[in-house]
């Protein structure tokens, strides 16, 4: 038998949160060890030898993704949260989901200009929350060195869009 791909380890839901929608969900990959660390290591490799000063991952699954990964990188990890959650002075950013819209924040003294960021995230669908985390760091003066993604829905056009914001972006797999 080959050996498992982080793929693998990724469950998908027909039909959540709403009629029509495959959830690529990734409690399943979290939840078992070799999965975790698997993903966690392919999504480490690429800046191995590079300057990262922090990581900032997106609400809710880019936490524990971008703990992993800071920890791993000896770098802080900040939180872009959904609106009314963090507790000091933040800055806003209106976004549109595959399902919905939002509101995303930032702490406005959680970057400092110049520093070179990190941004992680489970999932890259329409690019919209990943856009608002760009452009709340951008307007910090954060340099994006990277985005990074367990799972690209290439047929959605997040990528296609980040990318024609200038923004690198790497995911470990692929759905349709
Ligand atoms: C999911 C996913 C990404 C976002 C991707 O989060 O974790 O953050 O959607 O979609 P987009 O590329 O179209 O913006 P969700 O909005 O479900 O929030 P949650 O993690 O807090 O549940
Ligand atoms: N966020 C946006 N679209 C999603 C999907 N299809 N599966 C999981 N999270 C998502």
């Amino acid at each position: 038998m080959s050996k498992k791909t982080v793929k693998d380890y990724i469950r998908t839901i027909v039909d959540f949160p709403h009629e029509g929608i495959l959830f690529r969900d990734v409690t399943t990959l979290f939840a078992d060890p070799r999965g975790f660390r698997m993903a966690v290591d392919q999504m480490l490799h690429p800046y191995a030898g590079l300057q990262i000063d922090k990581v900032v991952g997106l609400e809710a699954r880019g936490f524990i993704l971008g703990g992993a990964i800071a920890h791993q990188l000896s770098v802080g990890f900040v939180p872009v949260r959904k609106k009314g959650k963090l507790p000091g002075r933040t800055i806003s950013q209106e976004y549109t989901l595959e399902y919905g819209e939002a509101i995303v924040e930032l702490h406005e003294d959680a970057i400092q200009p110049g520093e070179k960021i990190l941004l992680v995230d489970d999932l890259l669908a329409t690019g919209g929350t990943a856009e608002a985390g760009i452009k709340l760091i951008e307007r910090l003066g954060g340099e994006i060195i990277s985005c990074s993604f367990v799972i690209d829905l290439p047929d959605l056009g997040g990528r296609k869009r980040l990318e024609a914001m200038g923004m690198e972006v790497l995911s470990l797999c692929e759905f349709e």
